[in-house]
């Protein structure tokens, strides 16, 4: 499973990229806002230092979302422009996938949905697990489905886990199959922590620096 960072926070995604551990990021109108950048500017400097980070569009009709995907696309080589699961947006991400655009369907909540995703011959289709666990519903439960459904049906949509809130989701994601999972900077920094590994690391230093003491000449 490739992991992205879900952040349109530069300094974020430096230190990730330097960590070598991501290969993507995803993006939105939110996280884009949050970063306080222009979306343009941000989305290309992302683009330089790694692949497939997804931008989204924000406009509603077909013919509007063609052009606007189109544009987003023209940015850089690694845009894949996210469109939502609607019938306007699958719309406008089947002709810009025929012209070779790399499209994320996004805000996907069902098997159904993905299925749709499919159809269309989207790159990644986004189920977005936090959000169906905030309403109650199992939001892993519909990757794992998904995964099921893509595998039957030989689909080659990937599937990109979102709306991933805590270090288990993570872990339930690879479980589950999934192709990516797209993190939060603080859950890609929670998965590196283990308190055993701290105290292992303490030890190790303690008994490495007694090697450094000088050692009592032997008789
Ligand atoms: O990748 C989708 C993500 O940005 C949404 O996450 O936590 O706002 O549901 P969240």
């Amino acid at each position: 499973m490739r992991l992205f960072l879900d952040t349109a926070d530069y300094d974020e995604i430096r230190t990730a990229v330097d960590w070598g551990v991501i290969s993507g990021v995803t993006t939105n109108p939110t996280l884009i806002a949050r970063a306080g950048q222009d979306h343009e500017t941000q989305v290309k400097r992302i683009c330089q230092i790694v692949g497939d980070v997804s931008a989204e569009t924000v406009t509603e009709r077909k013919d509007d979302l063609i052009v606007e995907g189109r544009r987003l696309a023209s940015w850089h080589p690694n845009v894949v422009v996210k469109v939502a699961s609607t019938p306007d947006g699958l719309a406008a991400g089947k002709v810009l996938a025929g012209e070779g655009v790399k499209i994320n369907v996004t805000l996907c909540f069902t098997v159904n949905q993905a299925l749709l995703a499919a159809a269309i011959g989207a790159y990644f289709v986004s189920p977005f697990v936090g959000r169906l666990d905030d309403i109650g519903e199992d939001g892993m439960q519909v990757v794992r489905d998904i995964v099921v459904a893509y595998r039957a049906q030989n689909v080659q949509t990937k599937v990109l886990a979102a709306s991933l809130r805590h270090p288990m989701h993570v872990t339930e994601a690879a479980l589950a199959g999934a192709d990516v999972a797209t993190l939060p900077f603080t859950v890609l920094e929670q998965m590196y922590k283990h308190p055993l590994t701290d105290a292992g690391i303490e030890r190790f230093m303690a008994d490495y620096r007694k090697t450094q003491e000088p050692q009592p000449a032997k008789r």
